[in-house]
């Protein structure tokens, strides 16, 4: 049988990155990661990618005269993959309609909040200032509207008192590893259908 592909788009460090191709070394994930995406040339996700033998490809978008452009060379990219999903992960652009349009279904974020709280940048910033005693993350299906798409998985970590930014975000951050690899186990398995705004795990059959 034919197994599934998918490209993962990253900005930076890259953890979720290394988490997801980790788990498809183990057999946990029946997929094939076939390329990184990343539209900083300073990602340490490039070298992840380059210790697993998976392409990288970088589409510096500072180098592009516009927005445009720079979405031009990337849809062109994802294109050349042709991937069964895309797999943002830490990817730090708001992407542009078009490419949303092209992926409906077919693509997925993690933020570091239980979505609808805390959208946008500094979600762990945004909870302690909140004073949340729970504190967590969710991946969803990509809309138009940033994280505000469908939910598949969340996952909690209580707030502790003594919680500054940093200790809070590598609490979610072990939670983010997990749920993102069960998010993706679950897509490739066929097992998530959107209803709506409402996404259903399918049993396992
Ligand atoms: C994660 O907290 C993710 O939820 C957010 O950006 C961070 C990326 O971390 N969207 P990493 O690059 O996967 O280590």
């Amino acid at each position: 049988m034919n197994q599934g592909t998918f490209v993962v788009l990253a900005s930076g460090r890259g953890s979720n990155f290394q988490a997801i191709i980790d788990r498809v070394h183990e057999g946990s994930i029946n997929a094939v990661c076939t390329g990184l995406i990343t539209d900083n040339p300073d990602a340490y996700a490039i070298k992840r990618a380059e210790d697993a033998g998976i392409p990288a490809e970088v589409v510096p978008y500072r180098t592009f005269p516009d927005k445009i452009k720079y979405e031009d060379a990337l849809m062109a990219v994802l294109a050349r993959y042709n991937p069964d999903l895309v797999v943002l992960a830490g990817y730090m652009r708001l992407l542009g309609e078009r490419i949303v349009d092209a992926y409906t279904g077919k693509m997925i974020n993690i933020h570091p909040s239980l979505l609808p709280a805390f959208q946008g940048l500094h979600a762990q910033r945004q909870a302690l200032m909140y004073g949340t005693k729970v504190a967590g993350c969710t991946v969803h299906f990509v809309t138009h509207d940033m994280d505000a798409g469908p939910v598949i998985i969340q996952r909690t970590v209580p707030v502790l008192d003594d919680d500054d930014e940093e200790s809070l975000a590598d609490r979610i951050l072990v939670e983010e590893h997990q749920a993102y690899s069960e998010a993706i186990k679950l897509f490739f398995e066929k097992r998530l259908r959107i209803e709506g705004r409402r996404v259903r795990i399918l049993p396992d059959s």
